[in-house]
């Protein structure tokens, strides 16, 4: 069913995935409103929006997805008649410190969204055709042996981390408005994305950090797990395609192609990050603490440090009904899109250095015993 989405409801869009997905949607000329709602918690970052800020269609508002009156509002002023919902707790290992967060905003601020979807879209007819896209991930399905198959939309639901539960307990609610009170929902379980305004808590952003300040790279484990990388600008593509040629009440997962180990990516981070400071020597004078100016190289900042407690050991996705269905292909591959995203984080050096000055160092501070990465509970 073809569906032309005109205003458009963006939560989370100052976070990771969001932002770039807000960039990817008005620089693809649409016509409509794109409204972001975000409650900027450690991970939302207005900044993220600054170049749009201008664009007469963006409007931001700082608010709650649980608080269901004022979305309510939202959506009825500026007749919104798509949600691409993104907004989320969604650091696996915050998750596993304190739950609580991830189950108020990722299930019922869910269901506070669906909700007010529902009384405006279905009670009231208050659209002519609306859409709810759910931005979900691929750590519902569980953990993958090393000769099992990928995940396929049919793959049973096994969370392991409380995050992941929380993902799949919103998965469950969207489904249940399709299917009982006929909402128009989407839903894609995506791989883990990488690329520009990645928060640096996050295994490739906080490499390419720690490398550049000279602290250590913390592998949880032996960094044999695997994760189906995919560059954060396909993952935009894919729910685009999803929103426009998406069937109502459908999952699809999208993935990139590009199984690998965590410890091949650190690897790899290192490798790219020495070259690039190697050619550019001018990059001393903010990174003097970086190996390389130092005799050394990145590699040799590689620390194995205790597991993450339940880890999953592979992800990995089969995204053949989105190829067949929505036209859905990853274009980037992984060593590129590496190599472009450490640029950006040369380049962008004061948005994740305001970062770490911001109560995200306390975190650290207080959970990481004062390092990066080197979780103080054992598991
Ligand atoms: P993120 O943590 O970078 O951003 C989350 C955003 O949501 C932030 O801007 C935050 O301020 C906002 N937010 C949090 N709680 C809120 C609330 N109660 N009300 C309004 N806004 C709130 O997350 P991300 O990595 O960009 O992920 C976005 C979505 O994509 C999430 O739903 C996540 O589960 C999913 N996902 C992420 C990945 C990945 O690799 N990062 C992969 C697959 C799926
Ligand atoms: O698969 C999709 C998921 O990808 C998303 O749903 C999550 O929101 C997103 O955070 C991401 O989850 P991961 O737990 O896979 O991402 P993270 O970057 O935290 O970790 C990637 C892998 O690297 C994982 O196996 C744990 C490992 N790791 C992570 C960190 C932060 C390390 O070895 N060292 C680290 O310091």
């Amino acid at each position: 069913m073809k569906f032309e989405p005109h205003n458009l409801l963006i939560t989370g869009g100052a976070g990771f995935i969001g932002s770039n997905f807000v960039h990817h949607w008005l620089a693809n000329s649409h016509q409509g409103k794109v409204v972001v709602l975000d409650a900027l918690t450690y991970a939302g970052n207005i900044g993220n929006l600054a170049d749009v800020e201008n664009d007469p269609r963006y409007l931001f508002v700082r608010g709650d997805i649980c608080d269901e009156p004022a979305v309510g509002a939202l959506l009825r002023q500026h007749q919104i008649d798509t949600i691409v919902h993104f907004a989320a707790e969604s650091h696996v290992d915050r998750s596993i410190l304190g739950p609580d967060d991830f189950i108020r905003t990722n299930v019922v601020g869910t269901h506070s969204l669906l909700k007010a979807a529902k009384a405006l879209w279905i009670d009231q007819k208050g659209v002519p055709a609306h859409r709810f896209h759910h931005v979900s991930t691929d750590e519902v399905y569980g953990s993958l042996g090393p000769d099992d198959a990928p995940f396929t939309e049919t793959t049973p639901y096994a969370p392991n981390s409380p995050y992941s539960a929380s993902k799949a307990a919103s998965d469950h609610l969207v489904r249940a408005y399709h299917e009982t009170y006929g909402l128009h929902t989407t839903v894609t379980n995506c791989s883990n994305n990488y690329g520009p305004f990645h928060f640096p808590e996050k295994l490739i952003p906080l490499t390419i950090v720690n490398i550049l300040l000279g602290k250590t790279l913390p592998v949880y484990g032996d960094g044999l797990q695997i994760r189906d990388w995919l560059h954060v600008e396909d993952h935009c593509a894919a729910i685009a395609l999803a929103l426009q040629k998406g069937e109502p009440g459908e999952v699809y997962n999208i993935g990139g192609n590009s199984e690998t180990t965590n410890i091949h990516i650190v690897r790899t981070l290192c490798d790219l990050v020495d070259r690039q400071l190697g050619a550019h020597p001018e990059h001393r004078d903010f990174f003097p603490a970086s190996p390389i100016f130092n005799g050394k190289q990145a590699i040799q900042l590689i620390t194995h440090v205790r597991d993450r407690p339940g880890h999953d050991r592979r992800y990995a996705i089969n995204y053949s009904k989105a190829a067949r269905s929505l036209g859905y292909s990853p274009a980037r591959d992984i060593r590129s899109g590496l190599a472009s995203t450490v640029e950006w984080y040369l380049q962008q050096v004061d948005w994740w250095q305001g970062l770490l000055g911001r109560d995200y160092a306390t975190w650290l501070e207080k959970n990481y015993d004062g390092q990066f990465g080197q979780p103080r509970q054992a598991p």
